[in-house]
């Protein structure tokens, strides 16, 4: 079993397919360890994408994630962290698979529906993030 992280941004939620996410994962064998939906501060997310804030879209990206509720979603599974970047598809819906979440939710490039870490050390630093061991399985 490897744990990763994932957040369903606040696209997602605002158009009601927090329920849909959800069940393509479970379909794809993630069990869910933890679930908590928040409404991040600026300070909140411009920390949570930090890696980013060279990047000409920070700016944008932080204004879109505080935009509305998230919904932060621990998950266990074999190889979590690569599986759970498979399903989501790739960051511009528009070269997403076929079947993947960006390709089924997702609006635009940043307006993508989901988060999904990228290394079993991002999850272990993300996790923390939102959630504290009382909230965990
Ligand atoms: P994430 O971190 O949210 O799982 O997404 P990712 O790995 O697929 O993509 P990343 O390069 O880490 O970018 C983080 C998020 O920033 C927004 N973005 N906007 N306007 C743009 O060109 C642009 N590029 C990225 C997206 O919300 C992306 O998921
Ligand atoms: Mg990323």
């Amino acid at each position: 079993m490897e744990r990763t992280f994932s957040m369903i941004k606040p696209d997602a939620v605002k158009a009601g397919h927090v329920g849909g996410i959800l069940a393509v994962l479970e379909k794809e064998g993630f069990k869910i360890r933890g679930l908590r939906m928040t409404h991040l501060s600026k300070a909140q997310a411009g920390a949570f994408y930090a890696v980013h804030r060279e990047r000409p879209f920070y700016a944008s990206l932080v204004t879109f994630m505080t935009e509305g509720p998230v919904v932060a979603i621990v998950l266990d599974r074999a190889d979590a962290v690569k599986k759970l970047r498979e399903v989501m598809g790739a960051t511009n819906p528009a070269n997403a698979a076929e079947g993947t979440i960006r390709k089924l939710f997702a609006e635009s490039i940043e307006r993508n529906a989901i988060h999904g870490s990228d290394a079993p050390e991002t999850a272990a630093q993300e996790i923390p993030f939102f959630f504290t061991g009382a909230d965990l399985l």
